[in-house]
């Protein structure tokens, strides 16, 4: 998704260029920089990635002290050149995260008025207004406030206008905004990741607080308050992340997925769930999206089965536009790995309006979703880069086992061995993960079979279905092969009309109480000549004669953690098989590490 970065610095470009590098792990189509220097402002933008950028600074260099930078991932307008970021006009130049909802009837009046634009984005009206009351003899801080009053929708802007002096303004409505005070230099990002390690202070504006950045001062200016910035020390890791001996990042991060879970299991945090009174709660629900999502579906059959507790899962972008009932405490819970995400933010908003107790989970602490909520957890994965999520689904799944063992105990619907077996069978999920990792070749022969295919049907059975569901939006979202997934049960009441010899279906078969159940589906598969991969026990090969590119082993573990394990191969099966088709596996087409648009 979009990213900012702003410097105030001695050669501003450097810094600008690094927080562009350290956002590109978002996905991005296209990206610029304007610089202001000599009371000029000098742009440069390029479509496709920023090396492309970079190769055009070195024939056509551009420097000065005051500088913006802008990735784009395009939602209005083609991804090309004259549609990326920053938008100039006249004295202005801006750089924008989010989208301008009302931006035909602001471009209508400014058309009226005798503007011209030149690009088809929503972003462009926001230079034009500005530039617009600028020459009405406002001042800097009076045009950008009377810009942003007319503005609708979500927004983090940076922007660079040429003056009396070098200034560089921002402001956020909805969308994330960060600013930093350096030793050399002030910095704004839409994200702190895109600070470098100049950046030990930082601060999170609230909606429409306009900062002036320049090389005396960071300020709060808005005509109405005389606030100070109260600044916070920055927990973001500044370091280099690097691929280490891997190929990708995604590869390393899901082969990270063992010590973090080792770490997991040593450190309980089981304080910090006890802070939740489960006692008191009459319903749980859980708000996210994606494979946050898949997580939530997981935590749901957990509370349900280990505490009894009424849980109800909700997608984010729905949750607010279908009148969802709030009862008395009722607890709700918002899983964002990211802590960015759009629609996850807008539905806590929403769920805070309406009075609900509420709780993030997130990776990133100090995210806007974690400052909203009423309080907040850690998963603790540490910075996941592949946009494709995998360790975090892990480190989610890992936190919301450790709250229902919680939750658990304290309505004491489980009798005591029953929770101590719970807490045991945790402390052996890294070395059973570990297990499952070692036999990665094994799973490489099947992505190679499988990724021959254009579709693949997943198929799963009780808390797995979810599972499945992860697993095909994991292959579709880097291999782009088409993946869907059902609860095996559900094969005869539509999907099964899919299957043929050219429609290859993947079903999870541990060995547990429906593996009978599960059984009389794979006939039914086997019954129309598709093809059957099993991702299971080894018992089930008693029944079903398979290949050994058919089939990937599941060590024997407890029922409880089947979940955190069985994610693994649908990883290793999306990860070898985006590799296999020569995709770019960490930053797959048309997709955004942090979705900040609704
Ligand atoms: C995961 O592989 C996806 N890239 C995506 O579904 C992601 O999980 C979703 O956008 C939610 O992100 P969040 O956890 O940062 O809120």
């Amino acid at each position: 998704m979009c990213g900012i970065i702003g410097a105030v610095a001695e050669s501003a470009i450097k810094p600008v260029l690094a927080g562009l590098g350290r956002l590109e792990y978002r996905g991005y189509d296209s990206s610029g920089i304007s610089i202001l220097s000599n009371n000029e402002i000098q742009t440069r933008k390029v479509q496709g990635k920023l090396n492309n950028l970079k190769n055009m600074l070195s024939v056509q260099p551009i420097d000065g002290d005051c500088a913006i930078g802008h990735t784009r991932w395009a939602t209005h307008g083609k991804a090309n050149v004259i549609n990326a970021h920053p938008h100039q006009c006249g004295q202005v130049s801006v750089v924008h995260n989010g989208i301008i909802e009302n931006y035909l009837q602001l471009k209508q009046q400014l058309l009226q008025w005798g503007h011209h634009f030149k690009s088809s984005t929503d972003s462009e009206v926001v230079p034009h207004l500005i530039n617009h009351y600028l020459a009405q003899q406002m001042s800097q801080e009076e045009a950008i406030e009377k810009t942003i009053n007319q503005l609708k929708g979500s927004y983090a802007l940076g922007v660079l206008i040429n003056g009396d002096s070098n200034n560089l303004y921002a402001i956020k409505q909805g969308s994330p905004l960060v600013i930093s005070q350096g030793n050399d230099g002030a910095y704004m990002a839409s994200d702190a990741m895109a600070l470098g390690a100049d950046s030990g202070k930082i601060y999170y504006p609230k909606d429409n607080e306009l900062i002036k950045i320049n090389s005396h001062e960071i300020k709060l200016c808005n005509s109405s308050t005389n606030k100070k910035i109260h600044y916070i020390n920055n927990k973001h890791c500044t370091k280099v992340i690097s691929k280490g001996e891997h190929s990708t990042f995604m590869e390393k991060e899901i082969f990270e997925q063992v010590d973090l879970l080792k770490r997991l299991s040593v450190n309980n945090h089981a304080s910090d769930y006890s802070k939740i009174n489960f006692n008191a709660l009459n319903k749980i629900t859980i708000i996210a999206c994606g494979t946050s999502y898949y997580a939530a579906s997981v935590a749901k059959c957990w509370f349900e089965k280990y505490a009894n507790i009424l849980v109800e899962i909700d997608i984010a972008s729905e949750y607010r536009y279908r009148s969802p009932i709030i009862i008395n405490n009722e607890l709700v819970v918002f899983v964002s790995q990211s802590g960015e995400t759009a629609d996850t933010l807008a539905a806590l908003q929403y769920a805070k309006s309406k009075k609900a107790q509420t709780l993030a989970l997130v990776n990133v602490a100090n995210s806007s979703i974690a400052r909203e909520a009423n309080f907040s957890f850690e998963i603790y994965a540490g910075p996941e880069i592949g946009v494709a999520s995998t360790k975090a689904f892990s480190c989610q799944l890992a936190i919301f086992y450790k709250m229902a063992i919680e939750a658990a105990k304290q309505r004491a619907f489980i009798d005591k061995a029953e929770l101590n077996q719970l807490a045991l069978n945790f402390a052996q999920l890294p070395y059973i993960m570990e297990k499952v990792l070692q036999r990665c070749t094994d799973m490489k022969v099947m992505a190679e079979k499988l990724s021959t295919y254009s579709n693949i049907l997943f198929l799963g059975r009780g808390v797995l279905t979810a599972i499945a569901q992860e697993g095909a939006l994991k292959l579709k979202e880097i291999s782009y092969i088409h993946a869907e997934a059902y609860a095996a049960g559900e094969l005869k009441h539509g999907p099964i009309a899919l299957l043929d010899e050219n429609m290859p279906v993947l079903v999870i078969a541990p060995k547990n109480e429906l593996t009978d159940k599960l059984l009389s589906n794979i006939q039914e598969v086997q019954a129309r000549n598709a093809p059957l991969f099993v991702i299971g026990d080894s018992s089930i090969r008693e029944y079903i004669n398979l290949q050994e590119n058919e089939f990937f082993e599941l060590p024997s573990m407890p029922e409880s953690i089947l979940p955190i394990i069985s994610a693994i191969p649908m990883q290793l099966l999306a990860l070898y098989s985006a590799q296999m088709l020569g995709r770019n596996v960490d930053q797959p087409r048309n997709l955004a590490k942090s979705v900040t648009v609704e």
